[in-house]
């Protein structure tokens, strides 16, 4: 099979205008994976590099090997998905070989990490980088090394910490990926005042599906995270906010299934975005439809580039 490295047009035959550009990653165009989303094997990252997606998301990586939540762990809703993974990984050995695999498919490569401590997460950035990744996405919902239950993010020197470890230990950019919190573009601020390049808005929202004749949470963890169209209007405030106040490069995710929803994130300010439940819910040929779409609502606009319509919303 001849390498998609070789192939010389570009991914979802995108046109030149949909080109754009963040620390690290130079994008054919804006739409890629979420991390979770068919980002654990060299198997399932081939099938969304032929998919079109323009850069490739690893699922996150922690140090120790992670079984993962007990069954169920995902439950299909209406509106989205509730899923309670666990982060389930193989941990630093599995890095390498899955992010080596990743480069060989000729895009650029994001590497999602999670890491409880400082410490962890410079060995972690500083393996991703070693290993050829263009970039690190810092999963900042992993659990809070000093409690159960609590996240990273909520605690802000910690987070703080986190970030900070991971961008003095590598010279490839840190993407800080956020979940909502109280406060966020402040936070956000913070975060990029720690070192981070860009953001990643928003992981999934905590949530609960109970089956009513068995009287007891569906899930094996019994909460989730929200993700899909549900939390997209959620994510739009957010990257609207976050964009508003510190005018980061942002990487909008959150219930993107179709070109309008990337539309709304670009307006708010996001310059690239993530599919994730959309890929789960409609196959990973959505990343193209949203591509093409992309590319109309473009001539529509009569922009010359996507860069154009970048935060537009913000001067209406
Ligand atoms: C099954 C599943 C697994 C996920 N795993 C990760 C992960 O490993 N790291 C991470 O940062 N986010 C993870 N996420 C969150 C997504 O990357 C994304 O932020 C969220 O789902 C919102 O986007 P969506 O509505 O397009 O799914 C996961 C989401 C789902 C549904």
């Amino acid at each position: 099979m001849v390498a998609l490295a070789d192939s010389g047009s570009a991914p979802c035959g995108a046109g030149p205008g949909l080109r754009v550009e963040l620390p690290g990653l130079r994008l054919a165009h804006p739409v890629m994976n979420a991390s979770g989303i068919l980002g654990s094997s060299a198997a399932a990252l081939r099938r969304l590099a032929e998919a079109g997606a323009s850069a490739l998301v690893t699922k996150s990586f922690t140090l120790e090997r992670r079984e993962g939540y007990p069954t169920p762990i995902a439950v299909p809703l209406e509106y989205g998905m509730l899923n309670a993974v666990g982060l389930s990984n193989p941990g630093l050995e599995g890095l390498k070989p899955l992010v080596e695999a990743a480069r060989a498919l000729g895009r650029p490569v994001v590497v999602s990490i999670a890491a409880s401590t400082p410490e962890e997460a410079s060995v972690l950035a500083a393996a991703a980088e070693e290993a050829g990744a263009d970039a690190v996405e810092l999963n900042l919902s992993c659990p809070h090394a000093r409690g159960r239950g609590l996240v990273l993010l909520w605690d802000p020197v910690a987070s703080r910490r986190v970030v900070e470890a991971a961008a003095s230990a590598v010279r490839i950019p840190v993407y800080a990926k956020m979940g909502l919190v109280d406060r966020l573009a402040d936070r956000a601020a913070e975060l990029l005042g720690a070192g981070a390049a860009g953001l990643v808005l928003i992981n999934t929202l905590p949530g609960m599906v109970i089956d009513v004749y068995a009287a007891r949470p569906v899930l094996g963890n019994r909460v989730g995270g929200l993700s899909g169209p549900a939390i997209h209007p959620v994510a739009v405030r957010a990257v609207y906010e976050a964009y508003r106040e510190t005018g980061a490069p942002v990487i909008g995710v959150g219930g993107v299934e179709d070109w309008v929803s990337a539309a709304e994130l670009i307006l708010a300010g996001a310059r690239a975005v993530q599919v994730g439940t959309g890929i789960v819910r409609r196959g990973e040929g959505v990343i193209c439809s949203i591509v093409e779409g992309l590319g109309k609502w473009l001539r529509e606009m009569g922009a010359g580039s996507i860069g154009e319509l970048v935060g537009a919303a913000q001067r209406a």
